[in-house]
Formats: structure tokens, sequence, C-alpha cells
């Protein structure tokens, strides 16, 4: 029997199963907060079996969001939105994640279905980006950002210790800290938009310095007994692959003495030159050696929705939760569906009893039945 769907337990928590909802941005909110959208997309997903669901990518600040529709946590009002979906998650018997982040020089975007790419300065929607270095990420996010001061460096990682005391009120009870795909934190670690001379961009060390400290601000305010986890873009894929893993471990065991407790496993993004191997399962072997070499625990995405390549992943030893992302959308109730096919005893309770009742309890009418 797979040990997918068995508990798993980091710091004070436990997940019913080890079937993780990634995080996945809706381009649906307005000035930051949430609308009508959020509640029922994320209710219904954990609703539907997950052990875990994270919100999606959260900005720290206005211009740390990818989209003019995109979450934020800078204010009382999104964290009161935040709030109500953190407690329907909870009722639904899944844990509830949340990811912060900046955006970096990839903010300032279209929606994905408006084009997903840079909204001109001057245009509604658009503001000039910043990033550790004035290098454009090309492509279809051409803007130049601005080279950060320290000031900036300093009121950017206080803006994410600020979203993470909101996340904490508001009731989340997994934290991850948005270090990848491009985005601010990956483009510190990574050399292709870092070329800073200062102890933020020498070597890998102070290419790493940034994703350090942010991490030890917030560790200071993020409860002890919660899990503090970081999506880690620790590949690019541009044939220097080796030398970016090796740089990569070295700064998860260093997030590790510093009090982290997760990696979800991940990719840097950082340039369009990149050749990603894109096949079912294909950052598996990846996430088995951080979690090898690290000691953590970690997760990936990519793919892992195949029943086979999800129980191999676990049971194998490969990784400790499976992300399922586009699976959900696809099919909120994926865990049940996944266990009921898979004949795991019990797979109804994967379900609220107003489902699970109907479709897996309830034998259906009997011949002769009174009709009452
Ligand atoms: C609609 C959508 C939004 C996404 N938004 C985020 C995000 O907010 N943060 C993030 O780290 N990854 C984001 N991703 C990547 C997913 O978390 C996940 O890694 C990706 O979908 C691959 O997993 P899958 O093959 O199971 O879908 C997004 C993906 C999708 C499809």
């Amino acid at each position: 029997m797979t040990a997918l769907f068995t508990p798993f337990t980091l710091k004070d928590i436990t997940l019913r199963n080890r079937i993780a909802v990634p995080p996945m941005c809706q381009y649906s909110a307005v000035d930051g907060a949430v609308t009508d959208w959020h509640l029922p997309h994320y209710a219904g997903m954990a609703r539907g079996g997950a052990g875990l669901v994270i919100v999606e990518a959260t900005a720290v600040s206005p211009e740390g969001r990818i989209t003019p529709g995109c979450t934020g946590l800078w204010n009382d009002t999104q964290a009161e939105g935040m709030a109500a979906i953190a407690g329907a998650i909870r009722a639904a018997g899944s844990v509830p994640g949340i990811q912060i982040g900046h955006a970096g020089r990839k903010a300032s975007a279209n929606l994905p279905w408006e084009g997903d790419d840079h909204i001109p300065n001057d245009a509604p929607g658009g503001w000039q980006t910043i990033s550790p270095s004035a290098i454009a990420f090309g492509g279809g996010l051409p803007k130049v950002p601005t080279e950060m001061s320290l000031a900036d460096i300093e009121r950017v990682k206080a803006d994410f210790v600020a979203a993470a005391i909101r996340a904490r009120d508001a009731g989340f009870e997994w934290l991850e800290l948005h270090f990848a795909h491009g985005y601010l934190a990956q483009s510190f670690f990574s050399i292709h938009a870092n070329t800073r001379t200062d102890a933020y961009g020498r070597d890998a060390e102070a290419r790493g310095r940034f994703l350090v400290e942010t991490l030890q601000a917030v560790r200071a305010v993020w409860p002890e007994r919660l899990p503090l986890t970081a999506r880690f873009g620790v590949i690019e894929y541009d044939g220097r692959d080796e030398e970016t893993l090796g740089e990569a471990i070295a700064l998860v065991k260093r997030f590790k003495a510093d009090g982290l407790d997760f990696v979800n496993v991940s990719m840097g993004f950082s340039t369009i030159e990149a050749r990603v191997p894109w096949s079912d399962g294909f950052m598996a072997p990846i996430a088995q050696r951080i979690r090898t070499e690290t000691g953590l625990p970690v997760a990936t995405a990519w793919g892992m929705d195949k029943p086979e390549i999800a129980t191999a992943a676990v049971d194998g030893g490969q990784m400790d939760l499976v992300m399922v992302g586009r699976g959900h959308l696809a099919d909120p109730h994926y865990p049940f569906r996944l266990a009921r096919d898979l004949g795991i005893p019990k797979s109804s309770s994967l379900l609220p009893d107003p489902y699970a009742y109907w479709l897996a309890r309830y034998p259906g009418p009997q011949n002769g039945d009174p009709v009452d």
C-alpha cells in the first residue's frame, strides 16, 4: 500500500496525507485583496482531500506583484480576506499554507491571458521594477529594473517580515518563502540577474545573503511550532547545472541552520536561454538530491500527478510530499479520485460528509425501498 495517503508531520503540524496543492496565482485580486473568486477556489480544493493547500504567490508590497491581479499582504484589508480563506481550508480538513514573495524584475506584467508581458511604466498597472542589478529579464519582460540600494534591500526584508506576521495572524500554518522562478529572491541568487560587487553579489555566498537574511528575519516572527519553508530554484537548465546545484545545496544547508524546515524544490527561471527538459516527474531526482544532501524534507511539482509517478516519488524516498497543481485545477477532488482509483480503504473519508455519503457510502436506492 502506498505511503501517499499516510500523514506527514512537520513541527506541530500534521497533514492528513502527502498530497499538496502548490501555490497557483489566480490573477483575480483587486488592489492585492482577494475577491469572490478566491474563497470557493481554495475551499473547493481543500474539500477534495489534499493534505496541504498553499495559497498563491502573495506580494509583500505593491511593486512586488507579478501582475495587477495578484494578491498581497501589505495591509489589513488583504489580511482579512486571507483569514477567511485560511479558515475555509482548515474547516475542510486541510492545512492552510501561503506563499509570500516579491516579483522583482518580472513584476508589472499583464495577466497571462492578456499577454503575460511587461506593462509600460506610464500605462495603467505599470510601475518601475526593482532587482539586484539593472539587467532586464528579456523576451516579453524587457523593462530594465532599478538596481536596489542597501536601503531598498532593508525595506523589502521588512516587507517580508510584515507579510509573515499578517499571514501568521490570519491563521496560516505553513509559510512558503518564494525564492524561485526568477522573482526577486531568485534574482539575488542568480548569476543571470545579479552582477553586484557589494556584500549581496560578489560570490555564491554573497548572492545568497538576501535570501539568508530574509529567512532569518521571518523566522524571528514566524512561530517555532509552525513549518517555515521555501520554494527555491536550485537549477536553471542553462548549461551550468552542476555548479548551480552545488551552490544551491550549500545555501539550503545554511537555510537549515537558520531554521528552514522544508524545501519545495523548483527551477530558477532566471534566463530566457534556459532549456528545461519538460517531462512527467522530471524534477523528482533533483528533489531527492536536495533531500539526501541537506537532510531536509522536500517536495516538488511539475508533472507529478500520474498515479504511478506520485506513488513512486513518496514510496521510493524521493520526496516527502508531492505537489499537484494543474491536476487540482482540472479536478479539485484529485486526492479523493486518486485514492479511490488506487483502492485505498476509506477513500471517501477524504471528502466532507455532505459529499462522501452520496459518492462513496450511500449504497444507492435498492429495489423495493420505501420512498421517504
Ligand atoms: C495557474 C498557475 C499559477 C501558478 N502560480 C504560481 C505561484 O503563485 N507560485 C509558484 O511558486 N508557482 C506557481 N505556479 C507553478 C505551480 O506551482 C506548479 O509548479 C506548476 O503548475 C507545475 O506543477 P503541475 O505540473 O502539477 O501543474 C503556477 C502554475 C499555474 C498553472
